[in-house]
């Protein structure tokens, strides 16, 4: 049976700047939608523009334009930000379409005539800035709870929705569906919320007051409350932006029997929790349509550890941290960072990074050496499987484990713990690479079939990354899959050959690579330390005591050497085994330089060695020389010549 996928995100203030709690949502639900479309489902991934409302009629005044010209003048700011960071939405709703308009209209009608709608004269606190009354009790200290600004007494005649009679219905629901709301802990705030007495709700504002919404169908001196008109953009969109008979199709969950195979999912900021939960449950219920079957409240983010605002004037723009990293780096972190039902600090540095130890070094490394090794080792062509050593049996163990956790995991909305589950095997496949150490001389056949072994293995496993990682980021995993030379269908697992599974395929050997530029370019984070350094320079030089004579210098023999063989040195994270051609005898050297260079990088490399070093031995292995490297306490180059010169050659 085919199963459906309605996926929304809030629909946005357009008048708010386009942020990082914005963004934030909305890549979440691409997430999701990407995925689910890849298991061949079929996906209505929603999200929109909440356009009517005190705020924008007031910023059309400033700015001396009709409301509905201030409104498209402003929403392309989300729908192309949208495009930028490669969000994948099927429909784009803006609640001033005249389509929407018409469907709140009839939803008013149809809930008046059934007596769920009355007027009656109501005095409250009224908060202009969040455009809603509360109640005494909800006010604290002449405050609105939400915003914290000053309400003001106001009396006024209005039109309700008889909410406050779903009060006991929907408490039985939650209770029965623990699953509803998540994460459980806002689903037993919701609960808390509810079990204190519920009012019905004011759905209406006098035109007098607030002239830009939608007019009730009802009494014309009145427009809906922008929380009725805004809920509403989930039905009404299934009814005009998606081929007919959308809302048949999306719209159904477990409560109805034949509801199985689809699934409503709204993903939310933990702020508009109540207006989802209870709000806008109450309202299905009156309409007689089912809930949806996820409620999803995420957390907040903070900037560099202060509440994001635009008097504090730290508001992330989600363009300029595209501009100034990938979109992709962008995404990665925000679902990397925290779980999504938790609160998350967005800051530079932590950016940062992310980026340089898990999308530049692990996952970019793990490409990039494996495809120099396929390039040097098999002439760019993925090798046949070849005969296996007890490692292969622990990797392909990894994968199968990777694949079906992070699965689960992104099921679940845990992303980061997703991500998680894939770096594992990311991590697995670096360590497996240092283990066989594919860079040994190959002596005979059976060497050979064990290098094509391991060279095979890591193809299969970073074919295998490109599916998982490409809901999460998707431009990094189509182009993992380019350079691996593969035209594999990123979107869609449907589309498989035959035999061909997410975490292995059949059909890889035999495929010529195209290597390409690095994934993910390290971030320089050396810009502030130089600065640093500009400063010290400039202080005073001290006098020089420390001058030689050229005698003492020709005293070290330096000389051009040839690496033949580099391994890492176990149990060391810093030195690698080399193993030098130095022209008139071969010598093994222990280099502090794995910080910096694989074992594969070194193979055929010119280094500068001093050859007349007494043998010491480094962590139990001996060195018969020293390799010249440039840096201070960490190494940052090795030095070599601009020529290729014979092994052996004097420096002088
Ligand atoms: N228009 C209403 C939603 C109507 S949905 C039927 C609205 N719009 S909004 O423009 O204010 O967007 C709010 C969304 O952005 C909420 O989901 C909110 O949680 C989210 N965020 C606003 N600031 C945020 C952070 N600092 N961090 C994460 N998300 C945040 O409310």
């Amino acid at each position: 049976m085919l199963k459906t996928f309605y996926i929304t995100t809030p629909i946005y203030y357009v008048n708010d700047v386009p942020h990082i709690g914005h963004a934030y949502t909305t890549i979440a639900a691409d997430v999701l939608a990407r995925y689910h479309r890849q298991w061949g489902h079929d996906v209505f991934f929603l999200t929109g523009l909440d356009e009517h409302g005190q705020k924008v009629q007031q910023a059309a005044e400033k700015a001396g334009i009709a409301p509905q010209a201030h409104c498209d003048k402003l929403a392309p700011r989300f729908q192309e930000l949208w495009k930028r960071l490669n969000i994948s939405n099927n429909a784009f709703i803006r609640t001033t379409d005249p389509k929407h308009k018409a469907y709140v209209q009839k939803t008013l009608k149809a809930l008046y005539d059934k007596d769920l709608i009355y007027r009656a004269d109501y005095t409250g606190w009224y908060c202009t800035f969040d455009e809603r009354f509360w109640t005494e009790k909800d006010v604290v200290h002449g405050l609105c709870p939400d915003c914290k600004r000053p309400v003001e007494r106001l009396s006024e005649s209005n039109y309700f929705f008889r909410m406050s009679q779903y009060q006991d219905r929907l408490i039985t629901y939650i209770e029965d569906h623990p699953d509803f709301i998540q994460p459980q802990s806002r689903s037993n705030e919701v609960l808390g919320f509810l079990r204190k007495s519920l009012e019905d709700l004011s759905i209406s504002r006098p035109k007098s007051r607030l002239a830009w919404g939608i007019e009730l169908p009802f009494d014309s001196n009145y427009v809906t409350y922008v929380w009725f008109d805004a809920l509403v953009n989930y039905i009404s969109a299934l009814d005009y932006l998606a081929p007919k008979p959308s809302f048949k199709k999306y719209w159904a969950t477990h409560s109805t029997e034949a509801a199985g195979d689809r699934t409503v999912m709204h993903l939310v900021g933990k702020d508009i929790l109540t207006t989802h939960a209870v709000y806008w449950s109450t309202i299905l219920m009156a309409l007689g349509h089912a809930l949806p079957t996820t409620l999803f409240a995420h957390g907040w983010w903070t900037v560099e550890g202060e509440k994001m605002s635009k008097s504090r004037g730290n508001v992330v723009d989600p363009n300029a941290v595209v501009d100034e990293f990938v979109v992709d780096a962008f995404r990665y972190f925000l679902l990397r960072e925290v779980p999504f039902g938790q609160d998350g600090d967005f800051s530079k540095d932590a950016m940062i990074g992310r980026i340089n130890s898990e999308l530049a070094n692990d996952l970019g490394n793990l490409l990039n050496r494996s495809l120099t090794m396929i390039e040097q080792f098999a002439g760019g062509i993925i090798p046949e499987r070849g005969e296996d050593s007890e490692l292969e049996g622990a990797l392909r163990k990894k994968i199968g484990e990777s694949m079906a956790v992070s699965k689960v995991r992104l099921e679940k909305l845990e992303f980061n713990k997703s991500l998680e589950a894939i770096w594992e095997l990311i991590q697995h496949a670096n360590q497996y690479i240092d283990k066989s150490a594919p860079w040994k001389p190959v002596k005979n056949s059976a060497d050979k079939q064990k290098l094509d072994n391991v060279l095979h293995h890591i193809a299969q496993v970073l074919r295998a990354l490109c599916f998982r990682l490409y809901p999460f980021i998707p431009q990094a995993a189509e182009e993992i899959s380019r350079q691996l030379g593969l035209k594999l269908n990123l979107s869609d697992f449907t589309k498989l050959k035959p035999r061909d599974d997410i975490g292995w395929s059949p059909f890889l050997a035999g495929t010529r690579i195209a290597k390409g530029k690095p994934l993910f370019p390290r971030i320089d984070t050396a810009k502030t330390q130089g600065d640093t350094s500009v400063t010290q320079d400039q202080q005073p030089a001290s006098p020089p005591t420390d001058q030689i004579t050229i005698d003492e210098f020709r005293k070290v023999s330096l000389r051009v050497g040839k690496v033949l063989a580099a391994e890492r040195v176990p149990k060391s994270t810093k030195l690698l085994k080399l193993q030098v051609d130095i022209g008139t005898e071969q010598r093994q050297i222990v280099a502090g330089i794995a910080m910096k260079y694989a074992p594969e990088d070194m193979i055929g490399k010119r280094v500068i060695i001093v050859a007349n070093m007494k043998p010491a031995k480094l962590m139990g292995v001996e060195s018969q020389g020293m390799v010249l490297a440039a840096g201070e306490e960490e190494v940052s180059a090795l030095l070599t010549t601009i020529e290729d010169v014979p092994p052996g050659s004097k420096i002088k």
